[in-house]
């Protein structure tokens, strides 16, 4: 294995301009600027996004730089995320990674966000060493954008074995948010309420579909129709309710991430199981984890929090791993709003 390669990633796909040095597979520092601008628009502006990383992008690379301790110099190759996201804030991110490239005379590598979140798991700390899944595993990819069951056979190779038909598990989380007038993005908020409530106060429909697909339409129309309908009879029904409604809702869509999950291991017979993604930060989906591991069901891999919603180390880990490859892309490379893991 080759030692000091140094890769600076940079990851912008969203409303999150995060930059990360990590070396030789050690993380030295992850540096996030969030955009608070969205909230009042109760979901991300992709024109305010972009213009937002135009402003943080500068500072958040010489943070990052700075708190690993290292110089400019002793950059490898800098890793960008190549998509899905949002277009305009996916150019300011490879814009500028480029710009650096040719300034430092370094290769530039593209990192596909989503295996950027699934390869999280290789991320090292300093004096925090953690145990890392051996390969293949499956790893439950959930965020405002996906849900998704990947077959990881190796740091390059994944292969989907089940998505959404419809609405991601992030994404309906959201809307039951916004449906209750709570803020935004719903899921920790979701999530703090829900601790404080009865998960079997209410029903919701569960989707009935084949193979390892999951579909959350369903489950989003039958709360919005609970709400409807028992407001009708109460108009503070939601205030008087909103922790068993979260604990409710939260319980029905791990069940759902859960159930097929454990399909997919009974028929790959594989017993690594991660989780990834923003979603991953959820409390129940987490304990869900956590109980299998202890009943020796399967082996789990959980991350950190700091790595389950965007981050630039899950780039940095990917690009150092495409590094020891040679796996470069040219400068004329563009990104991509829609592409798959
Ligand atoms: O991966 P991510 O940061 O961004 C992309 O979608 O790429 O995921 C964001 C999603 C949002 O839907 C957010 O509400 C959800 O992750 N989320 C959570 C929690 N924290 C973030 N969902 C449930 N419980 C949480 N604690």
């Amino acid at each position: 294995m080759l030692n000091n390669i140094t890769i600076l990633g940079i990851e912008s796909s969203c409303d999150d301009t995060s930059a990360a040095i990590i070396r030789d597979g050690y993380l030295l520092s992850n540096v996030t600027a969030s955009q608070q601008v969205h909230e009042e628009y109760g979901g991300v502006v992709p024109e305010l996004a972009s213009r937002a990383h135009q402003q943080n992008i500068l500072p958040t690379v010489d943070a990052a730089i700075k708190r690993a301790g290292i110089s400019l110099s002793d950059i490898s190759a800098v890793a960008c995320t190549l998509g899905p996201g949002l277009m305009g804030s996916l150019l300011v991110g490879i814009s500028f990674a480029k710009g650096l490239c040719v300034s430092l005379g370094r290769p530039l590598i593209s990192v596909n966000h989503l295996q950027g979140h699934v390869l999280a798991h290789f991320i090292q700390e300093q004096g925090a060493e953690r145990p890392v899944p051996d390969f293949p595993f499956l790893c439950l990819l959930v965020s405002g954008g996906n849900s998704q069951i990947v077959k990881v056979n190796s740091y390059k190779d994944m292969e989907i074995i089940g998505r959404t038909i419809d609405d991601a598990a992030g994404e309906t989380i959201d809307k039951c948010s916004k449906f209750m007038g709570l803020g935004y993005p719903g899921g920790p908020i979701i999530d703090r309420l829900a601790r404080q409530g009865n998960s079997k106060a209410f029903t919701f429909n569960k989707p009935h579909i084949p193979g390892f697909d999951y579909s959350f339409s369903g489950l989003k129309t039958s709360f919005l129709y609970t709400l409807r309908d028992k407001l009708a009879e109460d108009s503070d029904f939601i205030e008087k309710n909103k922790a068993d409604l979260a604990a409710s809702l939260e319980r029905t869509v791990v069940e759902v991430l859960i159930d097929k999950l454990s399909k997919a291991v009974k028929a790959t017979g594989i017993r690594r199981v991660a989780v990834a993604g923003g979603v991953s930060a959820n409390t129940a989906l987490r304990n869900a984890f956590i109980a299998r591991q202890r009943s020796g069901t399967w082996q789990t891999f959980i991350p950190p929090f700091g790595y389950t919603t965007d981050n630039a180390a899950m780039i940095a880990i990917a690009g150092y791993f495409k590094y020891q490859d040679n796996d470069f892309c040219d400068l004329e490379t563009p990104p991509f709003s829609r592409i798959s893991i």
